[in-house]
């Protein structure tokens, strides 16, 4: 089955097309943006249930980046520590790990720091020129950082309306300069210093449509994509809004033919995820060439095994691939 089949991109070789989706779990209960015990265990459950490769929650960038005061950052060298940690744990179990490097922008519910963002909206404060200088120079800090922890990849969170999807839209950037003239320059600037430093795939993470008359369309977005591919992008991770709150027709699969319309414009893998349960739904959108990757979002929280069952369902899975005790729980359930 090619859900099964491995996949290499840029000397990256993935075991299987299923990926778990970055998901804050909002537990730096320190506040301090360090990974406590509770990140081991929980990214490394997620290792033993065999994905092909997991991608990090929103990792701040600085501390104006975070979405709350319980979020994971980068920046810190006791922060890097404690991820170099998990990322050897989830090595230690052949998964492929990246992490999302993130700068929330207006959303920010940080105490204590700048709001900031590309024009005064929300509450936020606009950016100055050096404001978002810093902010470029931290994704390239980041990156940089990233390489050295030992991740495989990094994904840009360039969506859900954080400060790089706030650069993008019409409906948030509102700014009479470059910036603000050429809405996609702030993406080109982090995703080029980001492919600068971090010698492995980037990927991009961008909301296809912002579900909103006067905000981005699919086919902005495949601009984007194309952009991105040019530059050396290796995945584009393809979700949807967040910039304003707006009716989204959410049902199974429903942003999967957002990814179909980003695969009609590139040849790289392009990667969907949202309300996808059921193994039959996997299988047809990589067969059939929907997307190319699957990511599980709460289905990997309830179920972290999902995956690792289902290979042992389908004769996939051999006794090495998994400790003793995991294959004999396994063996249990036929
Ligand atoms: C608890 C939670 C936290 C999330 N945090 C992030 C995040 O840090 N970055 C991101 O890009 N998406 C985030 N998402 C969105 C997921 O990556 C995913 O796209 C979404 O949950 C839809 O997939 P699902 O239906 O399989 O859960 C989050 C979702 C949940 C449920």
């Amino acid at each position: 089955m090619k859900t099964f089949e491995p996949l290499t991109f840029k000397k990256m070789t993935i075991a299987n097309r299923i990926g778990v989706a970055p998901m804050c779990t909002y537990m730096c209960r320190k506040k301090d943006g360090v990974a406590e015990d509770f990140h081991l265990a929980h990214y490394t459950t997620f290792a033993l249930g065999q994905p092909g490769f997991i991608i990090q929650e929103a990792t701040a960038v600085n501390e104006n980046g975070y979405i709350s005061d319980y979020d994971l950052g980068i920046y810190q060298p006791r922060q890097r520590e404690a991820l170099k940690h998990i990322v050897e744990s989830v090595h230690s179990h052949n998964v492929k790990m990246g992490v999302q490097l993130a700068h929330a922008g207006a959303k920010s519910k940080r105490s204590n720091v700048r709001i900031v963002a590309p024009s005064a909206v929300d509450g936020a404060e606009e950016m100055t020129l050096q404001d978002i200088e810093k902010a470029i120079f931290d994704f390239e800090a980041a990156a940089k950082w990233a390489r050295m922890i030992g991740y495989d990849f990094v994904e840009v969170h360039g969506a859900h309306g954080y400060l790089i999807n706030q650069f993008l839209s019409p409906l948030t950037n509102r700014r009479s300069d470059e910036y603000g003239e050429d809405k996609h320059l702030l993406l080109k600037k982090i995703v080029s210093v980001v492919l600068k430093e971090f010698d492995g795939p980037v990927f991009v993470r961008l909301s296809g449509t912002e579900y909103h008359e006067e905000g981005r369309t699919i086919e902005d977005t495949q601009e984007t994509v194309k952009l991105l591919a040019k530059m050396g992008v290796s995945v584009i991770n393809m979700s949807s809004g967040g910039v304003v709150a707006a009716n989204i027709p959410l049902g199974p699969k429903y942003q999967v033919p957002l990814a179909t319309a980003a695969k009609q414009v590139c040849s790289i893998p392009v990667a969907t995820a949202g309300l996808i349960t059921e193994r039959e739904q996997i299988r047809s959108i990589i067969d059939n060439e929907e997307a190319d990757l699957v990511l599980l979002g709460r289905l990997a929280l309830r179920d972290p095994f999902f995956i690792l069952k289902w290979k042992y369902d389908e004769n996939l899975l051999s006794k090495e691939d998994v400790p003793n005790y995991m294959y004999r729980s396994l063996q249990a359930s036929k």
